[in-house]
């Protein structure tokens, strides 16, 4: 009872200092990482927090590295996990090394956890936490009987909006002169690719608050005000409902710029006659959410526009008809969600000249959500339950000044799936509906510079 409460009162003052971000419960991050010692049980499993600087932007508050984030909760800079699975010589063994605390620091960042606080292994949810001086000592012990270091090296090409991975190799080589080291990114990444429902958890929290922001923007559309104002509303409910971020720097873009895939300088005044492209998601405990919707600037679609936008619905909906276990995101076979798609862009509407619209759908269908808004996961691999994807067709006609997508967050379950951000509404109908009963606040005086 008084270790309870001895955890709770300096969890207290932990969380004041970085801020209580939810978390899955930590024994979720420790049978991931029973789960991958035991994998790797030959060797020596290290993984390295970001530092300060590689987690921290002058932008935004510190963000942990994602994989180490995956094994561990552990939100606070300059860390080291060492694991060792069981084998014929040890029982199995998990570290988290922690830096040393610096009340200089700490003046500038908050309280910091530091290894020798007594609580500190019901806190991280380690079985033993050390100080990081102590790292070297016993990486060198377990490797009298093991050979290998299984790590995370930099990936060749970069992944697509994925934060920086510093390579580790001179560290790695002090720490085990010689020996070989491993990467168990595949590992880690097919790990990551099936949600655990108390991730899926979290998921949903992103997505609610995201919906929430998307029907707040409906409800501020008008002509004359400026993107950003628009991204400026989504964020701030999201934020409203507890994320700390958006997930992805907000596409909000009007006219020709819904045409643009990653448009995102949001800097344009929005006209009358014009549609919306909104990609905006924010981030709960540290998983992201990506919702798309098209809607008219004036709460009136076009002739033409609504005829493109129900081409685009129709195809989202052939995908989700069709999603499953077994299907792919991507690829050519009978199996692939994209041909699908493309059939329907191809068998329905034509653009000016008469030509099919399967031209025009000039981006994947979909990928993995998770810790990262483009998470792990092979769009030629089929899906399983447990996946988390989105669901994305568009299509961009910039002759006719006309970008629609529709983006939904979709969980593949044991006999189908399950739209997460089925919530939102999207058929044009009810979008002109919603929009008729909107509010139009005054409008900015000030442009983007
Ligand atoms: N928000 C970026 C994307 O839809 O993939
Ligand atoms: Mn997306
Ligand atoms: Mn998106």
């Amino acid at each position: 009872m008084i270790l309870l409460r001895r955890v709770a009162v300096l969890w207290i003052v932990l969380a004041a200092a970085l801020g209580a971000i939810e978390r899955e419960p930590l024994e979720a991050y420790r049978q991931r990482r029973e789960a991958l010692a035991a994998r790797h049980s030959d060797g020596v499993v290290l993984l390295f927090a970001f530092t300060e600087r590689e987690g921290q932007f002058t932008r935004s508050p510190f963000r942990q590295e994602n994989n180490f984030y995956y094994l561990s909760g552990w939100n606070e800079p300059g860390a080291v996990i060492c694991l060792l699975g069981e084998d014929k010589a040890s029982p199995p063994l998990e570290i988290l090394f922690l830096p040393g605390r610096d009340p200089g620091h700490e003046a500038w960042t908050g309280r910091r956890l530091g290894a020798e606080d007594p609580d500190a292994a019901a806190i991280t949810g380690f079985k033993e936490v050390r100080p990081l001086e102590d790292l070297a000592k016993v990486v060198s012990a377990a490797l009298k009987d093991r050979r290998r270091v299984y790590t995370l090296k930099p990936r060749e090409t970069p992944g697509y909006e994925q934060p920086p991975e510093p390579d580790r190799s001179a560290r790695l080589e002090e720490l085990a002169p010689g020996h070989p080291k491993v990467d168990i990114r595949e590992s880690v990444e097919a790990m990551r690719s099936l949600k655990a429902a108390s991730e899926v958890r979290l998921i949903r929290k992103a997505t609610e608050a995201s919906m929430a922001a998307h029907l707040a923007a409906w409800t501020k559309m008008d002509s004359g005000i400026y993107e950003y104002q628009i991204a400026a509303a989504m964020l701030a409910v999201t934020m409203d409902h507890g994320c700390l971020r958006a997930a992805y720097t907000p596409i909000i873009g009007s006219g020709m710029n819904a045409t643009v895939l990653h448009y995102s300088q949001s800097t344009r005044q929005l006209k009358p006659g014009e549609l919306v492209v909104m990609d905006f998601g924010g981030e709960y405990g540290h998983y992201a959410t990506d919702i798309t919707r098209t809607v008219p600037v004036d709460g009136r679609f076009t002739a033409r526009q609504r005829e493109i936008y129900e081409i685009v619905l129709g195809a989202q909906q052939a995908a989700l008809d069709a999603i499953k276990p077994g299907m792919t995101l991507g690829g050519h076979s009978k199996k692939s969600l994209t041909e699908i798609v493309r059939d329907y862009f191809n068998s329905h509407g034509s653009d000016q000249d008469g030509k099919p619209l399967g031209a025009y759908f000039i981006h994947g269908l979909g990928h993995h959500v998770g810790l990262e808004v483009h998470d792990p996961g092979d769009s030629g691999a089929p899906l399983e339950p447990g996946m988390v994807v989105t669901i994305e067709p568009g299509l961009y006609l910039p002759k006719e000044n006309i970008g629609v997508r529709i983006e939904d967050m979709v969980l593949i379950t044991e006999d189908g799936a399950e739209v997460l951000s089925k919530g939102l509404p999207k058929d044009p109908g009810e979008i002109e509906r919603l929009m008729k009963t909107r509010s139009v606040e005054p409008r900015a005086t000030v442009g983007a510079q």
